[in-house]
């Protein structure tokens, strides 16, 4: 189905999420496909996936997953909507909920690339108040430090707090990527500023105003991802009309192996999503696949040489499949 040969890296997977088992809403749909979904990516052209853990429980079912694999890796972090976990801003028992994503990266050294996804969610805040989100948020800071790591950053409708809590402690990490985005050309802005990298998914692709983001974020700044299963590129969003790779998609209920889900985001999508940047920079997509792969290496894979790796893979792809 693929004929150009394109490497991706895929920085925000949810494989530990149960539709990957088959499950939708507590309900048993089909059997589980993850190693389908795997293969799936695997022809697509994805070279490597980022597990988003968001907890420390999820953290540690990433790190048995991305032991079965060498293309899997892992993120440690606590999500802000999962920051009930933390106490007052002073209290000794804040410390512990760090040192148990120390202990887990440790475990698992060099299969752990970030930490995160942490950061604000003021879009939901019934699990975690405001407060309480950037009193964790601010922990990771000291996370990032301690594991010498990049951070993957969540950022939702924050205003000006999410920049400002970055902007304090931009000294204390080197890279960072702030996933799913979707904020407006001033908010692109202040994260270019604050030299970080924006990952683009199919969220960031639903408007018309959106897309005239995406326009803006210069290549090298850019990073590819899905946030599978969620972030869908459905008919009704703006870009949808430029994506050129599809895939055989049945409803959940009528599930067929071999098949993607509709409503379930793969990482072999990330195709789709590179489809559209590349309609809204005016290049090749090859050339945002190496741009991307390229600014996902320097951030998460710092010590491998990027420098030709994107080219010798397609040998390695091509013996592998
Ligand atoms: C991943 O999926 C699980 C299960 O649906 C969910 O509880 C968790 O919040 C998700 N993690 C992230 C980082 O989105
Ligand atoms: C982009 O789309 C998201 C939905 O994915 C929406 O919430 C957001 O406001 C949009 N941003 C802009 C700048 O239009
Ligand atoms: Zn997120």
């Amino acid at each position: 189905m693929q004929s150009r040969m394109l490497a991706f890296i895929d920085v925000a997977a949810n494989l530990t999420d149960p539709m990957f088992q088959g499950i939708y809403n507590q309900v048993e749909r089909h059997v589980p496909d993850l190693s389908t979904v795997l293969d799936r990516a695997r022809e697509a052209g994805v070279f490597r996936i980022l597990i988003t853990a968001g907890s420390v429980e999820m953290a540690r079912e990433a790190v048995e997953l991305i032991s079965e694999s060498p293309s899997l890796f892992s993120t440690v972090g606590i999500h802000p909507t999962r920051c009930d976990v933390f106490g007052d801003a002073q209290s000794v028992s804040n410390m512990k909920q760090i040192q148990n994503l120390v202990d887990i990266a440790s475990s698992a050294k060099g299969k752990v690339v970030a930490v995160g996804e942490c950061g604000l969610d003021y879009d939901r805040t019934t699990f975690c108040d405001k407060g309480r989100q950037q009193i964790g948020f601010e922990y990771h800071f000291l996370l990032a430090e301690q594991l010498k790591l990049p951070i993957l950053f969540h950022n939702r409708n924050t205003g000006g707090d999410f920049v400002k809590i970055v902007q304090k402690h931009r000294d204390r990490f080197e890279n960072g990527v702030v996933h799913s985005f979707t904020g407006n050309k001033d908010e692109l802005k202040q994260l270019l500023d604050l030299n970080l990298y924006v990952g683009i998914n199919g969220c960031s692709l639903k408007t018309e105003e959106n897309l005239s983001v995406v326009q803006k974020v210069p290549l090298e700044r850019l990073v590819l991802e899905t946030d599978c299963p969620y972030c869908e590129i459905r008919k009704t969003h703006a870009g949808y009309h430029w994506i050129q790779s599809h895939w055989k998609t049945v409803s959940h209920k009528k599930y067929e192996t071999g098949s993607c889900v509709k409503g379930r985001t793969e990482p072999c999508h990330i195709r789709q999503v590179a489809e559209i940047v590349s309609k809204l920079h005016e290049v090749s997509i090859e050339q945002v696949a190496k741009q991307a792969f390229h600014n996902t290496m320097k951030i998460f894979f710092p010590e491998e040489s990027a420098n030709g790796i994107y080219d010798s893979l397609f040998e390695t792809i091509r013996n592998h499949s």
